[in-house]
């Protein structure tokens, strides 16, 4: 009798872990370096700890960015035409999108965005101040290719990837996104796209390590969804928040550092962590301009409008797809 009641608990709770997060961590805890897919951060506590971030003097990649669509989104409404569908591949709270909107009035919007939760907050949001505006929501992971709801209007189509997002993703897997990207917004398309410049080191991981912490609970956030969703015994105090420049990669880490030997259980699985040993959690790779030209280029998608910010720390770049055909 106690037993069957015993495995009866086995069996709930291992039913109630995300099979694919549970995989990530048990997987990413093996490695030599710890790591942890940066996805995982962004529950609805880490989605609005994001927003924060977003807020934060020393994080200046929002702020200018927004000012980059407030000065050109005419122009790209202008370049596409009537009514586009605009496809935003991880749309968050969708702020940035309604710049975009209050620009292209007939426009239909298919958000793609892994937060169910924050999907729905932020649609019904939109959908209120933007009464005409057709939403299509996809709860999906955009890593993945994403199939688009089909009633949808018969404008161009303009995939939308703000925020640097590209640059969380080492270029090999920036350049699969991006030949992704085009697959599903097809042929005659266009993508507008954000991305962050390489500058000063110092300016760089003060964007990531900023004075009120807000960073640093981001980051460590991640352990408590270990906790809270993998059973996880992790102490969370023995942990600290870095960020590091990796000049090889031309990128900040992310990491969750041990300030102590640590040793925990997650999902009945035993980790060690030795003092000073940490968790590989985010990278965010910087480029110099013609950086940005190529990587565009390999992953099929050509340049057209490329405009910056008057300190030079921001791109925003409007592309076309390359067609299959082109060229010798
Ligand atoms: N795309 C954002 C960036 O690279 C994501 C980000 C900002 C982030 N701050 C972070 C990710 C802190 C992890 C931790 O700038």
């Amino acid at each position: 009798m106690q037993i069957s009641e015993l495995e009866l608990d086995i069996e709930k709770s291992d039913f109630s872990f995300d099979p694919a997060f549970r995989a990530d961590v048990l997987n990413g805890l093996s490695q030599t370096q710890k790591a942890i897919p940066a996805r995982w951060f962004y529950d609805l506590e880490g989605s609005r700890l994001f927003e924060a971030i977003t807020r934060l003097a020393e994080y200046y990649p929002t702020r200018v960015e927004r000012g980059l669509l407030d000065r050109h989104a005419g122009q790209v409404a202008d370049r596409l035409g009537l009514a586009p569908t605009i496809v935003e591949f991880g749309s968050g709270s969708s702020i940035k999108t309604r710049i975009l909107l209050d620009a292209m009035p007939g426009a239909t919007y298919v958000p793609v965005e892994i937060c169910g939760e924050f999907l729905a907050e932020a649609c019904a949001g939109l959908s209120a101040d933007f009464p005409h505006v057709e939403i299509l929501p996809v709860e999906a992971n955009f890593m993945n290719p994403v199939s688009l709801p089909s009633p949808r209007g018969s404008g161009p189509m303009l995939g939308f990837f703000p925020g640097s997002t590209i640059g969380n993703l080492q270029p090999r897997a920036a350049v699969d996104l991006l030949r992704s990207m085009r697959a599903t917004l097809g042929e005659g398309s266009s993508l507008l796209i954000g991305i962050d410049r390489l500058k000063d080191r110092q300016r760089l991981l003060r964007a990531y390590d900023d004075a009120d912490g807000i960073t640093a609970r981001f980051n460590l956030n991640l352990l408590q969804r270990l906790n809270r969703e993998l059973d996880g015994t992790v102490p969370i105090g023995a942990f600290q928040h870095r960020a590091r420049w990796n000049d090889d990669w031309s990128r900040v880490e992310m990491h969750l550092e041990a300030t102590r030997p640590v040793e925990f259980e997650i999902a009945g699985e035993t980790f060690a962590l030795d003092h000073g040993e940490t968790i590989h959690t985010e990278n965010c790779h910087k480029y110099t301009p013609a950086q940005m030209r190529t990587l565009l280029q390999a992953g099929g998608w050509c340049e057209e409008c490329h405009w910056v910010d008057g300190d030079g720390d921001f791109s925003l770049i409007l592309a076309s797809s390359v067609p299959d055909l082109a060229g010798p």
